[in-house]
């Protein structure tokens, strides 16, 4: 099933020379969805997650229904002061511009196997402060997932380096 094939490429937006990677025809593709889901659900059985945690907010889309077919609990990581509770949070450059993330801080426990999913990686950024945010709570970040890898970018290489494991299930480079 050519995952990648539903996924449509706009060129200069939100900014010149950047190709945006559009999810949102994979998404309403009802093969498409099902497809996404249960590749990554697949790959995952056997890891003994304990919790998915799934990044604001196109990584919500894929990581709840992903906790759900694993029988996991799934974990948001919010935008800034979208959480009621006690948080802890980590500002990081995105591809274009500053943002911050943040995530309740009971909401991972020590020892937690935690696989950790998002739509894209690009620089990386968005990333690492979500696996830092997860080792900061004891959290065992098994590995890093993406439907999108930009490794022209580096973010993969960014996570390896942190010696995070990833895992997409298509790459755009070169194009
Ligand atoms: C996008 C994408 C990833 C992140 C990747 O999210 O969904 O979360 O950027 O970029 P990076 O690897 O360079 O950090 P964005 O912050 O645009 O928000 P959204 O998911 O709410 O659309
Ligand atoms: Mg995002």
């Amino acid at each position: 099933m050519p995952i990648k094939s539903l996924i449509r490429t706009i060129p200069h937006y939100p900014h010149k020379g950047i190709m945006f990677r559009d999810i949102t025809t994979l998404l309403k593709d009802p093969i498409g969805l099902r497809t996404t889901i249960q590749e990554i659900t697949k790959r995952y059985q056997t890891y003994s997650i304990d919790k998915v945690v799934g990044i604001e907010s196109r990584g919500f889309i894929i990581g709840a229904p992903v906790a759900y077919q694993l029988e996991t609990g799934f974990v948001p990581i919010r935008k800034p002061n979208k959480l009621p509770a006690q948080t802890i949070g980590r500002d990081y450059q995105l591809e274009y511009g500053n943002d911050r993330i943040e995530i309740h801080a009971d909401a991972v426990q020590p020892g937690d196997r935690v696989l950790l999913v998002d739509d894209l990686i690009a620089t990386g950024g968005t990333a690492e402060a979500a696996v830092r945010l997860i080792r900061e709570m004891g959290g065992e970040v098994v590995e890093c997932c993406f439907v999108i890898d930009l490794p022209d970018v580096g973010g993969r290489t960014r996570l390896e380096k942190m010696n995070c494991k990833v895992f997409s299930l298509c790459k755009f480079e070169g194009d």
